[in-house]
């Protein structure tokens, strides 16, 4: 299954980041993941321009690509208690596409905090579950981040684990398994 991974930060040293580098090693076994190379490309959202029919080539290439995705993983910072303006951004060019409609959504966050991103994904998922999406699990919190991601790798061994935990869940929402044939033998088969 290909999957979508959305940054909320443009930070070159981002740990929102690093975690989504890890988690496109750890997908690798389960298809590709494409790291959207920087949301920041995108215009401000403006109805007028969606209502022209006319979309600026970077906010047409985003949706086909969201659109083709068998589901998508949302890293993102705590700004002011809050998401980043620049990932709301990006999902409001999503809401009138409806490309993240019943599509299967994974959050993460990682904050130097000790609280690792609650509010931010708390804002997320009122914004996603807006959108139709499928939130998968209860998202990845990654407190005390600064310490558990060095030299933009992940090096605490139990944040790997966790992580690779909700990408199981996305690949399971994406890809659910077809009903098990019964077992040959069985006095109830
Ligand atoms: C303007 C600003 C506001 C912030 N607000 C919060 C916050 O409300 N909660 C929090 O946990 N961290 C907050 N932080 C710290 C960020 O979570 C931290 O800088 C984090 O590393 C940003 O994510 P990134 O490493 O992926 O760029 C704030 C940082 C900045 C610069």
């Amino acid at each position: 299954m290909d999957a979508l991974a959305l940054c909320g930060s443009l930070r070159k040293r981002s740990l929102n980041g690093a975690v989504l580098r890890a988690a496109g090693e750890l997908w690798a076994p389960r298809g590709g993941m494409r790291i959207e190379p920087s949301l920041g490309w995108l215009p401000f959202f403006n109805q007028d321009v969606e209502e022209s029919g006319v979309l600026p080539p970077e906010v047409a290439e985003f949706r086909e690509r969201a659109g083709a995705a068998g589901g998508v993983l949302i890293a993102t910072p705590e700004y002011a208690s809050g998401t980043s303006g620049v990932l709301k951004n990006a999902l409001e060019w999503l809401v009138g596409g409806g490309q993240l409609y019943d599509k299967p959504v994974a959050l993460v966050s990682a904050s130097p905090s000790a609280l690792g991103g609650d509010r931010a994904q708390a804002w997320l998922r009122e914004t996603l579950t807006m959108m139709g999406a499928r939130l998968v699990a209860d998202g990845l919190l990654i407190p005390q981040a600064s310490a558990k991601i060095q030299d933009g790798r992940v090096v605490d061994s139990a944040t790997v684990k966790e992580l690779d935990e909700l990408l199981a869940r996305l690949y399971e929402a994406g890809c659910p398994r077809p009903p098990s044939m019964p077992e040959a033998g069985r006095a109830d088969a």
